[in-house]
């Protein structure tokens, strides 16, 4: 619980224009400096000053990441609390407000943009480059292990990119979907499909952040090397435990944090990998229960580690039912 003085140093830090359009804007997602400048079109000292002050206010917590900062609403300190309560009040009909909300719209549509014409470029070599990053045999010899051989009902691979995951895991899944952004990610999938003469798997052109499924609709959900290209990690991992079954899992296998900054200007990944304690943060908002401690491997120079989260079996849902969800066919 917060003190008194602890409230009114938080009122007094968000207590002024530009800062309580931060906070509004951070509490949408994490966002760098230099974001931050383009949306509120002030000059790059001013605003790192305002965000010098949230974050000794505790409103905001500072993550800094290779060569860039990202700043966002903290889930644990004791101000979060507070920090939300003020989001909850600002009015969200404000022009000026609406016109920030637009322009941080455009920062994540370029961010998009500029990933999905990365995968349009590397989708035919795609198997290669992921190959080139990761031990390949020994982390699906892991990833098989970890996953068990109880039968999975429906599974959802969630980035699927050139359907890997559905290649290896069709044997143990009755159903299986892919999902993707890329359409041209999806048509080296779906000729992989073919090739393998998988019937029971298939693939289907969505977004992470509103996957067109219905709520617990899957037994087993995996975010395989997908994470890392999110600016908000624990939007994704909430949608994807919003379409798990009661007693589902979820299973993410992603980059443990590294400062190997050429992976953003040449693989276009926005995040330079994962603590542990970061992903426990996200099963933990989404309330899922973390199973096991991470498995890691350890690759040159990226370690992969595997982190594995279970749904309980009384929770039936975690957000109101989708109108345009269907069910997986
Ligand atoms: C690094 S690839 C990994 C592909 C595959 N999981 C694998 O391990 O080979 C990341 C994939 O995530 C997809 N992706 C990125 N943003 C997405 C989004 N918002 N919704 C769905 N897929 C997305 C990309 O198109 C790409 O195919």
């Amino acid at each position: 619980m917060h003190s008194l003085d602890t409230l009114l140093g938080s009122l007094r830090a968000a207590g002024e224009h530009t800062r309580l359009r931060i906070l509004a804007l951070c509490a949408r997602g994490e966002l760098s400096v230099s974001e931050l400048t383009q949306i509120l079109a002030q000059s790059q000292p001013r605003v790192s000053r305002h965000l010098k002050l949230m974050v000794e206010a505790g409103l905001l917590e500072r993550l800094p990441e290779g060569a860039q900062v990202y700043f966002r609403v903290p889930d644990r300190e004791d101000t979060s609390k507070i920090a939300h309560a003020l989001v909850a009040l600002v009015p969200e009909s404000d022009p000026g407000l609406n016109r920030d909300f637009s322009r941080l719209q455009q920062v994540r549509d370029k961010r998009t943009r500029r990933a999905q014409k990365y995968f349009q470029k590397v989708a035919k070599n795609w198997d290669q480059i992921r190959a080139m990053h990761v031990p390949q045999q020994q982390l699906e010899e892991a990833l098989l292990e970890v996953i068990g051989y109880e039968p999975i009902s429906e599974l959802l691979d969630i980035g699927t990119g050139t359907g890997r995951m559905l290649e290896i895991l069709a044997d143990r899944a009755t159903r299986g979907i892919g999902i993707d952004l890329s359409s041209d990610m999806l048509a080296v999938a779906r000729s992989n499909i073919e090739r393998n003469g998988l019937t029971n798997v298939h693939v289907r052109q969505g977004d992470m952040y509103q996957l067109p499924l219905d709520d617990a609709s899957v037994d087993l959900a995996i975010l395989h090397l997908v994470l890392h290209y999110s600016d908000d990690p624990a939007k994704v991992i909430q949608e994807a435990c919003r379409v798990l079954r009661p007693d589902g899992r979820l299973i993410v296998v992603d980059f443990a944090v590294h400062t190997e900054e050429y992976f953003r200007s040449e693989f276009r990944h926005h995040r330079l990998g994962f603590t542990d304690e970061e992903i426990r943060q996200c099963f933990n908002a989404a309330r899922v229960s973390v199973l096991k401690e991470s498995r890691q491997l350890i690759g040159d120079p990226l370690t992969i580690k595997i982190w594995q989260a279970q749904k309980s079996k009384n929770l039936v849902s975690i957000s109101q039912p989708r109108k345009s969800a269907k069910q997986m066919s």
